[in-house]
C-alpha cells in the first residue's frame, strides 16, 4: 500500500458512489485520513468501513455541498477530530439534459456544481490559510473543453470550475495553496449510465471516440487526483489536468 498521502487529511464531496467513492478509497490506500461526505451519511458509512478494512481511518459526513451549514459544521468537526485539513476534492456534481427552451434544471445544476465548488472552497480557505498548506482539486469535465449535446448548464459549470480553479490558484500559492482542476472524459458511473441511456448512445459510440477504445474508470481520476493532493504535484497550480484516454486529441 502506498504512504505518499501519510498523515494528511482529506475531504472528498459525492463520495458515496462512483468517481468520488474510488478518490477516497485511493487517498486512503495512500495514508491520508479520509473524510467522507454525501447527502446520504449511511452510503458514506459504507465507503468508511471499505477504509477501515484496509487498516485506514475514515469518518463518514453527511455534507450537501448547496448547504453553507455543513459546510459549516463538517470544517468544525473534521477540525476537532483530526485537528487539519489539508486536502480538499470537490466532487460532488450532477448532470441532466436540457431542451430547448427549458430551464427549469437550470438553477440546480448551477447551485450544485459551481456554488457548492465555490462554497467548499470558502469554506476550508480560512483553515488552510492559517495552516500555510492545502491541496484542492476540483473535479470539471472535458463538456468544458468540447460539445457534447444538449448539456449547456453543466458545460458552463464545468467552464466556471476551470476559472473559479485559475481564480484561487493565483493568489493562494503565497499560502502554500495549490488549487488544480481535473476535467475527466467518459467514467464508468451512474452519471454517464443516466446520460447515455437519455441520449439514446451505446457504449461502442463512446469508446470509438476515445483513443485508448475505452470508457474510463472510476480509478483513472482517482490516481490523478492523488497526484495532484500530493507533494509530488507541489509545483503545480492553476491546471487542468485532462484525463480522457485521449477523448479530446482524436
Ligand atoms: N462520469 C463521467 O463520465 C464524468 C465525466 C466528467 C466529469 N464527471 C464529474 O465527476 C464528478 C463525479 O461524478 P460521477 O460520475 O461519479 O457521478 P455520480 O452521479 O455517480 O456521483 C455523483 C455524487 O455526487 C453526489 N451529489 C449530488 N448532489 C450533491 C450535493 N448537493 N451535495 C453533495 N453530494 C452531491 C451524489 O449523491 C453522488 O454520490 C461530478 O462532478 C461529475 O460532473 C463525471
Amino acid at each position: 500500500m502506498g504512504s505518499n498521502l501519510a498523515d494528511r487529511v482529506a475531504i472528498v464531496t459525492g463520495a458515496m458512489r462512483g468517481i468520488g467513492k474510488a478518490i477516497a478509497l485511493k487517498l486512503a490506500k495512500e495514508g491520508a485520513k479520509v473524510v467522507v461526505t454525501d447527502v446520504d451519511q449511511e452510503e458514506c458509512k459504507e465507503v468508511v468501513k471499505e477504509i477501515e478494512e484496509m487498516g485506514r481511518t475514515g469518518l463518514a459526513l453527511e455534507l450537501d455541498v448547496t448547504n453553507e451549514e455543513d459546510w459549516h459544521n463538517a470544517v468544525k468537526e473534521v477540525k476537532e477530530k483530526f485537528g487539519k485539513i489539508d486536502i480538499l476534492i470537490n466532487n460532488a456534481g450532477i448532470c441532466d439534459l436540457e431542451e430547448a427552451g427549458d430551464i427549469s434544471k437550470m438553477e440546480k445544476i448551477l447551485s450544485v456544481n459551481l456554488k457548492g465548488t465555490i462554497i467548499g472552497c470558502n469554506a476550508v480557505l480560512p483553515l488552510m490559510i492559517e495552516q500555510k498548506y492545502g491541496k484542492i482539486v476540483n473535479i470539471s469535465s472535458i463538456a468544458a473543453i468540447v460539445s457534447w449535446p444538449k448539456i449547456p448548464t453543466y458545460s458552463a459549470t464545468k467552464g466556471g470550475v476551470i476559472g473559479l480553479t485559475k481564480c484561487y490558484a493565483g493568489y493562494l500559492g503565497q499560502y502554500n495553496i495549490n488549487v488544480n482542476t481535473i476535467a475527466p472524459g467518459p467514467i464508468e458511473t451512474k452519471m454517464l449510465d443516466d446520460v447515455l441511456k437519455k441520449l439514446g448512445m451505446t457504449r461502442d459510440m463512446v469508446c470509438k471516440a476515445v483513443s485508448k477504445g475505452r470508457i474510463g474508470r472510476p480509478e483513472d481520476i482517482a490516481n490523478a487526483v492523488a497526484f495532484l493532493a500530493s507533494d509530488d504535484a507541489d509545483y503545480i497550480t492553476g491546471q487542468v489536468l485532462v484525463v480522457d484516454g485521449g477523448y479530446t486529441v482524436k
